[in-house]
């Protein structure tokens, strides 16, 4: 604990510049990175969505990411409680803190379908601890999916382990067993994952990879896919949902935020490209559909874990530390709402922990069961299954309305002298910061949803 903290005594805050960077870092890093943005590459035409997404990442999900980290520490308060403080404080009304109500819900409905995927990740923990992926073919590797979106027993089980470790780490704190799980656990990932590209690049088709994630075919440019990139990268870097905002409240004063998220912000990027470039060789050297959606790494990383020496064992470690990852992330999700509630209630932390952990394993049982053949399955909002319905609502509505209205309200409702003294930039790079934050990024975000509505 250091830095005064003005409201409740009880917030806690980061031990050192380092918890916090490691913190945001698993944030950011998640299924988000290993599991989606391939698959979302692959349907977006690969290069011109990673020309799209990159863009996005550093031009509006950076800047949005230090409005967010800003907010968080000026506010001292879940993101609800912040948002309504530093709106009266500035002398605006006090509907601003929509942005934190869409936060803290936006992050409950997340982590509800986030949890399932990464019960998922720990199914093929088991499977390749038990020797299941030995020498799996491509069809094998496909049909193992499907099986598991079908057997109902596995797929509760893993919601249930996921949401249980989840609820269990956020329970005990931020500061304690948080740390300690991304020092060693992080490191281990990014350095398997580097494995993983050089294994596939000498099996798999490397060339083939470089070219389609890279040489963009402006062709494949369209509203959806900028709409698609849009949402990717507010998700990967965990923005417009108060995590960040929450992680912000825990800051102390010596933290410099401008840096820091461009450190956040590269971290993740290069573990997706990472992941990108661990998965295309084999998906194009077996003939797997790039396009083929949320199984895409589930029918391609197995292949190569079924041929290469110790291929059980490493199989192993990958999906155990995909797990890790995806932990870390899941806190992130929980953690807004738990402090909006303690906020609001006398209870203890941990009390509040399981209830609202609670709640979110049940809604997510709705999503677990609407991936297989079941009665549930059939269940369709606007052509989609309940989880990828939440998953539309969520990365393409909520995120970047809340990422547009976090830059509206920072670029042009706080004074600049609060954010020139919250920031504490050189001049020359609160500039930069300033016009991409007021204009580019609503005009960027403005635009994408006009042509969606309006187009
Ligand atoms: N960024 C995480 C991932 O890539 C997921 C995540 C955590 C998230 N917190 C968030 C996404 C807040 C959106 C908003 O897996």
């Amino acid at each position: 604990m250091a830095g005064a903290v003005p409201e409740k005594a009880s917030h806690g805050h980061w031990s050192s510049r380092y918890a916090f960077m490691l913190a945001a870092v698993g944030s950011a890093v998640g299924l988000g990175n290993i599991w989606k943005f391939p698959y979302e590459a692959g349907q977006g035409g690969g290069g011109a969505f990673v020309l799209i997404y990159l863009a996005f990442v550093f031009l509006i999900g950076t800047p949005v990411l230090v409005a967010e980290l800003s907010l968080g520490r000026r506010g001292q308060l879940s993101p609800i409680g912040s948002m309504t403080k530093i709106a009266e404080a500035e002398g605006r009304s006090r509907l601003w803190s929509l942005i934190g109500w869409s936060g803290v819900v936006g992050g409950f409905l997340v982590l509800s379908f986030y949890s399932v995927i990464g019960g998922w990740t720990f199914a093929y923990v088991i499977e390749a601890a038990t020797g299941n992926l030995h020498g799996i073919t491509a069809d094998g590797a496909g049909a193992l999916f499907t099986s598991l979106l079908n057997d109902e027993t596995k797929m509760l089980f893993g919601h249930a382990l996921f949401m249980g470790v989840t609820i269990f780490i956020v329970a005990g704190g931020v500061e304690g067993g948080l740390e300690k799980a991304v020092v060693y656990l992080m490191p281990a990932l990014f350095l398997l994952l580097i494995f993983m590209v050089i294994y596939s690049a000498l099996t798999g088709d490397f060339g083939r990879t470089l070219s389609f994630l890279f040489a963009p075919d402006f062709t494949k440019i369209n509203r959806d896919v900028a709409l698609q990139a849009m949402g990717q990268s507010f998700f990967s870097l965990s923005l417009a949902l108060g995590s960040i905002m929450t992680y912000g409240s825990y800051l102390t004063k010596d933290v410099k935020i401008g840096p820091s998220a461009v450190t956040i912000a590269s971290a993740d990027t290069g573990v997706a490209i990472l992941a990108g470039l661990a998965i295309f060789p084999i998906v194009f050297a077996y003939g797997i559909e790039p396009g083929s959606g949320p199984g895409l790494i589930f029918a391609s990383l197995p292949i190569a874990f079924g041929q290469m020496p110790f291929g059980d064992f490493v199989g192993t470690i990958f999906f155990a530390l995909l797990a890790v990852a995806a932990i870390t992330s899941a806190i992130s999700l929980l953690e807004p709402t738990v402090s909006y509630v303690c906020e609001q209630v006398n209870h203890s932390r941990e009390v509040v922990t399981v209830y609202v952990g609670g709640a979110i394993f049940a809604l997510g049982l709705v999503s677990a069961l609407s991936q297989g053949d079941s009665g549930i399955a059939s269940f369709k909002i606007g052509g989609l299954d309940f989880l990828s319905a939440l998953d539309f609502l969520t990365n393409n509505i909520m995120m970047p309305l809340g990422g547009l209205f976090i830059a509206l309200f920072v670029g042009w409702f706080v004074s600049r002298k609060s954010m020139l003294d919250e920031l504490a930039m050189e001049e020359k790079w609160f500039r930069v910061w300033y016009f991409l934050i007021r204009f580019v990024s609503p005009v960027a975000i403005g635009f994408v949803f006009y042509d969606i509505l309006f187009g």
